[in-house]
């Protein structure tokens, strides 16, 4: 595959047609086909984008996310549109048994990573710059919100770590949002479907033309069997933590929490939330113990953990750099940033642009093509830049950033990518893709 080479202005021109496409009014897809709904840290990165074309459209994305927030504080990870095609959509999930569930929206039934806090700062920087009823928009769209996204961290501080080890615990793959990464195989194995999980209404591969690029059947039959088991909970945090086969502790997304929640005790800062900021920031302070209690001696990278057995994972996944999100420990950044430029990671020589495949080349379970068990993600791409340039390793997020527009000089706006080849895989002009590029374009910093 050759690399085109096109200009800035290109890029983002055609990434502000893809977004803009893909909007059908308060909701954006987080890609035409394969997902016609919101998925809620989709949609964070889609506000980012958002924001460099229009702030009100950046906040009415935020907002109909804000508007599917369960009763608990939850953030959903799916809030659907009236498109019917996806599985499984509203029938299967099935959340009216919910007494959580908010009225007059149709959500899933479980949460992705956190990053909201991220978007609400960078549509608020957007409407600063901009000035005018911009600047007044985003200043009261973050003070008039603040306590929802206040009201998500304390869900996840109290639901998902009851015993504060500043670790989030997830009950489905889907939740880290690294659905199939080789993260989970060691958990997913123990996951017997305990009865029939049909997997013929499968609207992924109608859309991704070769299936090797998607979980197998066998994958999904154990992802409906672990929502089946949180349908017969009714979707209670408690009853879900006793009965589901799928209990583990994820250290990315603790990460990504450790780091929003500074992120939002800085805007409690800003609006007068004194008492809110410091609980934030203890907050901050437990999840970022947490990611450091479980880096591996043995590869410098944080290990998730599966609850019920006490195993420790050594899995060679990006999502063991989520120390690099968090810091506080000048000795793991230095060694992880070693590790993330070293031969294994971006420093790959067989690797056509350097930035992070999800798994890396020489872990056994590494395949180039599937999802996340190989292939490179450009809103992922995205996150690390930004939190590299907020703990100072600002030469090395430079360079993500210059690889990571190379990537995207293609103008497929890939899902993922073949870290070998550059080949543009899953869905085409997938929303946060486009987001990321216009941020990185169009965005003052
Ligand atoms: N990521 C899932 C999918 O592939 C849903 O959350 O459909």
């Amino acid at each position: 595959m050759t690399t085109t080479s096109v200009s800035p202005e290109t890029l983002a021109a055609r990434a502000a047609y893809i977004l803009r496409g893909n909007d059908t009014g308060e909701l954006t897809t987080a890609a035409p086909q394969l997902y016609p709904h919101l998925w809620s840290w989709d949609a964070a990165f889609v506000a980012i984008g958002l924001a460099t074309l229009s702030v009100p459209r950046a906040i009415a994305e935020l907002r109909t996310l804000l508007r599917a927030q369960w009763r608990t504080g939850m953030l959903p990870h799916i809030v659907f549109g009236p498109d019917q095609g996806y599985f499984p959509g509203p029938d299967v999930w099935d959340c009216g048994v919910a007494a959580a569930a908010p009225a007059g929206v149709q959500t899933s039934g479980i949460c992705q990573p956190p990053v909201h806090a991220i978007a609400v700062r960078r549509v608020l920087d957007a409407g600063r710059r901009n000035g005018g009823a911009d600047r007044e928009l985003a200043e009261r769209f973050a003070a008039e919100t603040f306590d929802q996204w206040l009201a998500w961290h304390r869900w996840l501080a109290t639901a998902r770590d009851p015993s504060r080890r500043g670790l989030l615990e997830i009950f489905h793959g889907w939740e880290s949002g690294m659905d199939n990464s080789p993260r989970w195989d060691r958990a997913y194995s123990a996951v017997v479907p305990g009865a029939h999980m049909p997997v013929d209404r499968r609207h992924d591969l109608q859309h991704v033309a070769d299936a090797g690029q998607r979980p197998t059947d066998e994958e999904y039959q154990r992802y409906l069997w672990l929502m089946h088991q949180m349908h017969e909970a009714r979707y209670d945090d408690d009853a879900v933590r006793e009965t589901v086969d799928f209990r583990v502790t994820d250290v990315f997304m603790s990460g990504v929490a450790a780091l929003a929640s500074e992120v939002l005790a800085e805007l409690g800062d800003e609006f007068g939330r004194r008492a809110e900021a410091d609980e934030l920031r203890e907050l901050a302070a437990r999840f970022r113990a947490g990611v450091l209690s479980a880096v591996s001696p043995q590869t410098g990278l944080a290990r998730d953990e599966d609850v019920r057995t006490g195993e420790r994972f050594e899995v060679l996944s990006v999502g063991g750099f989520a120390p690099l999100l968090c810091g506080g420990d000048p000795a793991v950044t230095a060694h992880q940033l070693d590790l993330l430029t070293g031969p294994q990671w971006c420093g790959h020589p067989d690797l056509l642009y350097a930035v992070p495949p999800s798994t890396a080349p020489a872990y056994p379970g590494f395949q180039a093509r599937t999802y996340w068990r190989g292939p490179q993600w450009p809103f992922l791409n995205w996150l690390l830049w930004w939190a590299l340039r907020r703990h100072g390793a600002t030469g090395l997020a430079t360079k993500i950033r210059a690889e990571a527009l190379r990537q995207l000089s293609d103008l497929a706006f890939g899902e993922y990518y073949e870290p070998f080849t550059g080949e543009a895989l899953g869905s085409a002009h997938q929303s946060w893709t486009a987001a990321v590029a216009l941020d990185w374009l169009l965005a003052a910093d």
